[in-house]
């Protein structure tokens, strides 16, 4: 297992599920498009949403995609932890009733122990607590031992995301090692603790929840996967979090030349830099993807981020308006997976030197 750019990950992943026939597409913009459901969109399925129910034609039965997310339920937590982030970018391969579980499952396990080289012996399966089939894939065809395997309840092992296609998952779990855990004999996946974490959902997507808790089963047997790319560039990196992940980290650097802080050194000055970094490559991606700042939806959440970094810069001591720089700094880390950001570049950093 080598040390691996995100970048790196990232093309490795799509190039991977190009090879097992899935077509590239690029990532939907972070708005939804005809989905009022939806203030911003926060996984890979959520802009594929109507491909899975069989109202729309997808272009493939199978599709891979790195998509941007944007979460905000945590977003007074961002910076006060390393875990929390408002951005997040999720790989994904998609079957639009074409393969299920007998070959989505192989895939997860050869994209991450071939292809990333990561050893099967840190690598943990949880399945839904009665799904059988699952659990005999993972022991039979694949040969994970028992003893690696969790069933899990609802709670973990069933996806769903306000209304739209979802259903029962398998995860897979990387095992951080004992400094992480929380020592008790019977920690595994599923523990509150940090020493498993979760890199790989994959989603059996069979229902559909009509937002008002009633399930209704799809005509046709969906896969719908995502894993968070930092959190792979975490492991692939031997880093404690996305923060020190290198791309990231270029933007974080930024934070620090331009505050004449060092990360590291001060509990307070972390979580700002934390904020400002985490909140660049949100705003960033947002406004160049037509997100003004307003009083209302999601311009009032791009509002709250830019205004939220601008706060923690101040906190910081920076006596000037900083943000161009620092998204200077991240459209250049991420404009080679985007090229709407080289496309947008002067637009973003207008609108950002006039709200700032
Ligand atoms: N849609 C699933 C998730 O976001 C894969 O975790």
């Amino acid at each position: 297992m080598q040390w691996t750019s995100l970048n790196t990950v990232r093309e490795k992943y799509l190039s991977f599920f190009e090879s097992k026939g899935h077509l590239r597409l690029p990532s939907y913009p972070l708005i939804p498009q005809n989905d009022k459901s939806l203030l911003l969109i926060n996984s890979g399925m959520a802009p594929m949403k109507k491909f899975f129910t069989g109202e729309v034609e997808p272009p493939r039965r199978r599709v891979t995609t790195c998509q941007k997310c944007i979460r905000t339920p945590d977003f007074e937590r961002v910076g006060h932890t390393a875990r929390h982030g408002t951005f997040f970018e999720m790989l994904g391969n998609f079957s639009f009733g074409d393969y299920f579980k007998e070959q989505a499952i192989p895939w997860a396990w050869e994209f991450l122990t071939e292809v990333m080289e990561i050893p099967s012996d840190l690598l943990w399966p949880s399945v839904y607590e009665n799904d059988d089939e699952a659990y005999n894939i993972w022991k039979d065809k694949i040969g994970v031992p028992e003893k690696h395997i969790v069933r899990l309840g609802k709670e973990d092992n069933f996806w769903e995301h306000g209304p739209g296609p979802c259903g029962p998952c398998t995860e897979i779990y990387f095992d951080r090692g004992e400094k992480y855990g929380c020592g008790r004999p019977d920690c595994k996946p599923g523990c509150d603790c940090d020493r498993y974490m979760e890199i790989w959902n994959n989603v059996f997507s069979q229902f559909n929840n009509d937002g008002k808790g009633n399930y209704t089963e799809l005509v046709q047997k969906n896969i719908d996967t995502g894993m968070g790319l930092e959190r792979l560039a975490c492991v692939m990196q031997g880093v404690d979090n996305m923060f020190e992940v290198d791309t990231i980290r270029k933007i974080l650097d930024r934070v620090c030349e331009i505050s004449g802080k060092t990360y590291g050194n001060d509990k307070d000055n972390d979580i700002s830099i934390r904020v400002i970094t985490d909140h660049t490559r949100s705003a960033m991606f947002m406004i160049a993807d037509g997100v003004l700042p307003s009083n209302e939806g999601r311009g009032y959440v791009l509002r709250r981020i830019i205004r939220r970094a601008c706060r923690h810069g101040k906190l910081l001591g920076i006596g000037r308006a900083f943000m161009t720089d620092t998204v200077a700094v991240a459209i250049g880390e991420s404009c080679g997976a985007y090229p709407e950001l080289s496309e947008e570049r002067d637009y973003v950093l207008t609108v950002l030197a006039i709200v700032e």
